[in-house]
């Protein structure tokens, strides 16, 4: 059965003191959650973090990696270098990521297959922009970002897949899906999954919501049957607020 999760995605905020600070901050009031919980903290802060979280049931994550197994790619991070130091899960296709550095969908489905090469379990970000709602075309848009990164994977591979429906619209704008949207694309995408790869992986491949989750509307977004968790970015960096998301479950 597919398991509820919730990840905090740090983006490029925090200093390795701060990183040691928030979570000590979150461990402390951290009860048994009825979720896995995870934080992203930046490539430098990693081996830190992997450190303060040992003992307690945290999975660190990294928010990118590169697609090469190593070589001549200067500033870049290799799938080994983040499994060597604890890291076995990784955040791939984040919207900024695609944005700013230019990340397609044919990029993305080779960063997924190193990662997967490498055992790790990939948190597959990927989500329309304001412009592809307004013309009625998300479902495409989702479909097809699905179809070219994912779709070429075997059927056991999913057992180390997440999905995070991130709508770009909806990305530290402080605007949300409602939960009735959110529960209407991850139900298409469940269904998408259900015709290409059988229901038993559709059941069991966790679908993330991702875009401006905070402690007021967790609760209800989360209590669509679709949505197993959330994907948190600026509500993630303050305990309380990241804790209430949390306890949403
Ligand atoms: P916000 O929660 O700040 O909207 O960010 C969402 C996000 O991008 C998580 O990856």
């Amino acid at each position: 059965m597919r398991k509820n999760i919730v990840a905090g995605n740090w983006k490029m905020h925090k200093t390795n003191t701060e990183t040691v600070a928030l979570l000590n901050e979150i461990m402390a009031q951290l009860k048994t959650p009825n979720c896995e919980v995870i934080f992203a903290p930046t490539f430098v802060n990693l081996k830190t973090a992997v450190d303060t979280v040992k003992g307690h049931h945290i999975t660190v994550a990294a928010q990118n990696m590169h697609q090469a197994e190593g070589g001549a790619f200067t500033g870049e991070i290799a799938a080994n270098m983040l499994t060597d130091i604890g890291v076995n899960t990784v955040i791939l296709g984040h919207s900024e990521r695609r944005a700013y550095f230019h990340e397609t969908d044919a990029l993305l489905e080779n960063k997924v297959n190193t990662a997967l090469k490498h055992n790790m379990r990939v948190i597959f970000c990927f989500g329309e922009e304001l412009k592809d709602r307004q013309n009625n075309n998300h479902f495409n848009v989702v479909e097809y970002q699905l179809r070219d990164a994912l779709f070429a994977l075997e059927k056991k591979d999913w057992a180390n897949i997440v999905l995070a429906y991130e709508p770009v619209w909806a990305i530290g704008t402080g605007e949300t899906a409602t939960p009735e949207q959110a529960q209407e694309m991850h139900l298409f995408i469940r269904e998408l999954i259900a015709k290409v790869y059988g229901n038993d992986v559709a059941d069991n491949v966790s679908i993330l919501y991702g875009g401006s989750v905070k402690p007021d509307n967790a609760k209800e977004i989360f209590s669509k049957p679709d949505v197993d968790g959330g994907l948190i970015g600026g509500a993630s960096l303050k305990a309380n607020d990241f804790l209430a998301i949390v306890n949403a479950f």
